[in-house]
């Protein structure tokens, strides 16, 4: 087997460095989202995007889970602008996009649409409720959308877990020089608890590598932060599993806790990363009662494994059983709830934000330390 090709089949690149802005006279003031969605597309983490979608795919991704070309894309990767910065902007133009101050890129304006949020939130989320993050990211942005090709200027300064900061194409790189040629991808936005390790691991068995690559974008603000999760990450590495065999780098884009489609979507992504495999398990990129547990593996159905391109492992809700004294899943267990070491996130987070220890039997206590004093430290610099 080899890694897998690119969703399109070429890896977007469109890095331009030296490109000359000096004859461009527009800013276009781009919010965080956008922000790291753009170097997403430029560095070819979204391939086959471009740009932000125009309407026309736009309105595709929304009713159909495809780009107008027909290709498989679930979540809408747009550009919204107040209708004061559309007003400012004409068709064909280019123009510089802005963050604080720094240019990042230039985009060539395709097209400006005002989207129906509303059937975009039913279509993509499965609710218009605002109680939903997703969904109230949708309403609070701009309202008027931007398509058109990007390229990327500036690349985003981090001053933190640098290195953990690979493009796809240096992810393909480092699969290759281990000589995996199969690799799973495991997305997640929280640390790695047991539960997590058990169904990493029982990938682990039959493929050669493990990318684990967390999310570190725009995440909801009681999820524990990503550098104190990074060095959860590190120090269970370390500790737990084989160093020749995992691969640790980090998933710069913004959560949209969109469940089903934005698991498609995940996998979409790690296979540019060049995963083979990718793993889904419970309410993957759920929040609270929006999704029913295994939604995010039944969209999958909808494709062909040929059009997806990765191969899917889906697995069942997993826990510690005190009677098998065993990690296990209703697929492997015969006991009762009752011997079913089950805590739920926010149960954790009280816990730890506490200085409260979980059970070994649901986090290990190396993680657990970093964990309670990264939140102590956070506490007390916040
Ligand atoms: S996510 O929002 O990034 O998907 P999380 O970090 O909780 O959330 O989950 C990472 C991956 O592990 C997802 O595929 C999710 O479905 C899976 N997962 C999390 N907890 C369990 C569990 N107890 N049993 C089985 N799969 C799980």
């Amino acid at each position: 087997m080899a890694l897998s090709k690119p969703h399109g089949g070429t890896l977007i690149n469109l890095w331009e460095p030296n490109y000359d802005i000096s004859g461009l006279t527009k800013e276009l003031e781009i919010d965080g989202v956008a922000l790291s969605d753009l170097e997403l597309i430029g560095n070819g983490a979204f391939s086959p995007l471009t740009g932000f979608l125009s309407q026309k795919d736009y309105e595709s991704v929304v009713q159909n889970m495809r780009l107008a070309s027909g290709q498989i894309w679930s979540i809408p990767i747009t550009l919204p602008v107040s209708e004061e910065q559309a007003n400012n902007l004409e068709l064909n133009e280019t123009v510089k996009l802005v963050h604080n101050g720094e240019v990042y890129g230039v985009l060539t304006v395709e097209d400006k649409f005002t989207p129906n949020k509303a059937k975009e939130a039913e279509a993509v989320y499965r609710t218009a409720d605002l109680a939903h993050p997703g969904v109230k990211k949708v309403f609070d942005r701009g309202d008027v959308y931007v398509g058109g090709a990007i390229k990327l200027l500036k690349k985003l300064k981090r001053t933190k877990f640098e290195s953990f900061y690979l493009e796809p194409k240096d992810t393909r790189e480092v699969f290759e020089n281990k000589g995996w040629s199969t690799v799973v991808g495991f997305q997640t936005r929280n640390p790695v608890h047991r539960a997590h390790e058990y169904i990493q691991k029982t990938a682990l068995e039959t493929v050669d590598g493990l990318f684990l690559n967390p999310l570190v974008g725009e995440t909801k603000s009681d999820d524990i932060p990503a550098d104190v999760r990074m060095e959860s990450y590190q120090v269970l590495l370390k500790n737990y599993y084989p160093e020749d065999r995992v691969f640790l780098a980090v998933f710069p884009a913004a959560m949209r806790y969109a469940g089903p489609r934005e698991a498609v979507f995940h996998a979409l992504v790690r296979k540019n990363y060049g995963c083979t495999h990718f793993i889904v398990g419970r309410d993957h990129a759920g929040v609270g009662n929006y999704y029913g547990t295994y939604d995010a593996q039944r969209i999958f159905d909808q494709f062909t494994s040929e059009e997806l391109g990765i191969n899917l492992l889906f697995f069942e809700h997993s826990f510690y059983c005190r009677k098998c004294e065993n990690m296990a899943s209703t697929k492997t267990c015969p006991h009762d709830k009752e011997h079913h070491e089950i805590l739920s996130g926010t149960k954790v987070r009280e816990l730890l934000r506490n200085g409260e220890i979980p059970p070994s039997t649901f986090s290990r206590k190396e993680v657990v330390e970093v964990l309670i004093r990264g939140l102590k430290n956070q506490e007390i610099h916040s």
